[in-house]
């Protein structure tokens, strides 16, 4: 595929439809494919992520039959043993929370993925599912995909996460579905809901203790049990939301309003950061919309414990610290070294290539603000570093140049006709 160039310059005007939240997306087929009966989802991410998943069910024999490009019915109920290997791509999200639910159905499967996926830690969720009785083998390398799983039964445990990982908790949850007793996982740093809120809205028995004395320590607690069929339409992902919120911060003379956008726990801290940054952008009780005009930003500190409500963020986050007034410190950021790329390093050397002036210390990332240049980068593979330098290139004093442009397929396909909609 040829590079993608951004010329600089314009400004972002008008209202755009986030696309499909890609964590509610996956979350909403695998509880489909479980129910007895027909479930309708309306509003799916059309990334590849979310295709993989689908693809996977297809696979488990559900059938999914697309009714326009917004709706689509699933007739779930009895999943049965695949003919092939599953394969994720490039799916973080598939592998970790597809392997809870595998891991209580009674065949054996293969699970693998790109070389991205190859590379990333699943030890995270082995390990607890091994204490729930799962037999896991992985095939080439400790630790990593692929991985087979064995048929077998599971029971229920109590699990303290050593990472904050909403992956982990949902592919326990999901696992527990299948045990005998529940199923409690426990966070010190709490992460996206989606998981809790969906198994509330299927029907499903889950119980979530609220924060302890300290402040950190929540817990979900799982019931085995089945869903009931459902009807859900999918909210705009803030995630793809934090991209037109920064590009209309940061481009002089813009207003934008994104539709609808889900801001559930811990998934709104980028709101919080731009805010504290200087940002003019509020959220709409009623519609959810998100509005966002142009001002001057000023640099800020973001807190570990903030990283969680924010950690697809963060590249997008860099952009707007290096058109701020002052230096930007986040602190805590050793997860985003095992995401699509090793983000911490690729957040340096592409926006840096571009002229922002950074510095990784330990797990902290300081960026001092200052402008951008534009110039030659590189998405690694990795779909939000890609979509960080288009909006980066849109206020740097020369063009960008954007190689492996195609990863914006795994979550976002429509970003170029989004942005040239916006563009003014
Ligand atoms: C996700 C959780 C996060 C996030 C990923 C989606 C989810 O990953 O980075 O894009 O849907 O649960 P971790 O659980 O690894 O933090």
């Amino acid at each position: 595929m040829k590079p993608e160039i951004i010329e600089p310059g314009g400004c972002l005007v008008g209202q755009i439809n986030a696309p499909g939240d890609k964590s509610i997306s996956h979350r909403v087929l695998m509880l489909a494919s479980l129910a007895d009966g027909e479930s309708t989802i309306h509003g799916l991410s059309r990334g590849q992520d979310v295709k993989h998943t689908m693809e996977i069910l297809t696979s488990l024999g559900v059938q999914l039959e697309e009714k326009d490009s917004d709706v689509l019915r699933i007739q779930g109920g009895e999943l049965k043993e695949p003919s092939e290997k599953l394969f994720v791509g490039n799916s973080g999200t598939s592998i970790r929370l597809m392997s809870g639910m595998l891991a209580g159905l009674p065949f054996s499967v293969t699970l693998d993925g790109d070389e991205s996926i190859r590379k990333r830690p699943m030890e995270r969720i082995i390990e607890p599912l091994e204490r729930m009785g799962a037999t896991i083998s992985c095939l080439e390398t400790a630790g990593r995909a692929p991985f087979r799983i064995d048929a077998g039964g599971l029971k229920g445990i109590e699990y303290q996460m050593e990472v904050p990982s909403a992956q982990v908790k949902g592919c326990l949850m999901f696992a527990g579905l299948f045990a005998t007793g529940d199923t409690t996982v426990i966070e010190t740093t709490p992460t996206r809901t989606h998981t809790e809120e969906l198994f509330q809205e299927v029907g499903l028995d889950v119980f979530i203790t609220a924060p302890t004395a300290d402040g950190f320590s929540e817990s979900v607690t799982v019931k085995p049990g089945q869903p009931k069929p459902f009807i859900h339409k999918v909210k705009g992902d803030p995630s793809q939301a934090a991209f037109w919120a920064v590009g209309a911060t940061i481009l002089k003379g813009s207003e934008v309003a994104i539709k609808n956008v889900y801001t559930g726990h811990a998934r709104d801290g980028f709101i919080g950061v731009l805010s504290r940054m200087g940002a003019d952008i509020t959220q709409d009780p009623v519609t959810n919309d998100l509005n966002v005009a142009s001002s001057e930003l000023v640099g800020t500190v973001v807190e570990e414990t903030e990283i969680p409500g924010l950690i697809d963020e963060v590249p997008i986050l860099a952009v707007a610290a290096a058109c701020a007034d002052g230096e930007t410190h986040f602190k805590g950021l050793g997860e985003l070294r095992v995401k699509e790329s090793n983000r911490l390093e690729t957040i340096v050397s592409e926006i840096g290539s571009m002229g922002m002036k950074a510095e990784i210390s330990g797990d902290d990332l300081v960026i001092q603000g200052g402008g951008l240049t534009g110039g030659k980068v590189d998405s690694h593979g990795d779909h939000r570093i890609a979509m960080s330098c288009a909006i980066a290139g849109l206020v740097s004093s020369n063009a960008t140049e954007i190689s492996g442009w195609e990863a914006v397929a795994t979550s976002y396909p429509g970003f170029i006709d989004d942005l040239n909609a916006l563009r003014k």
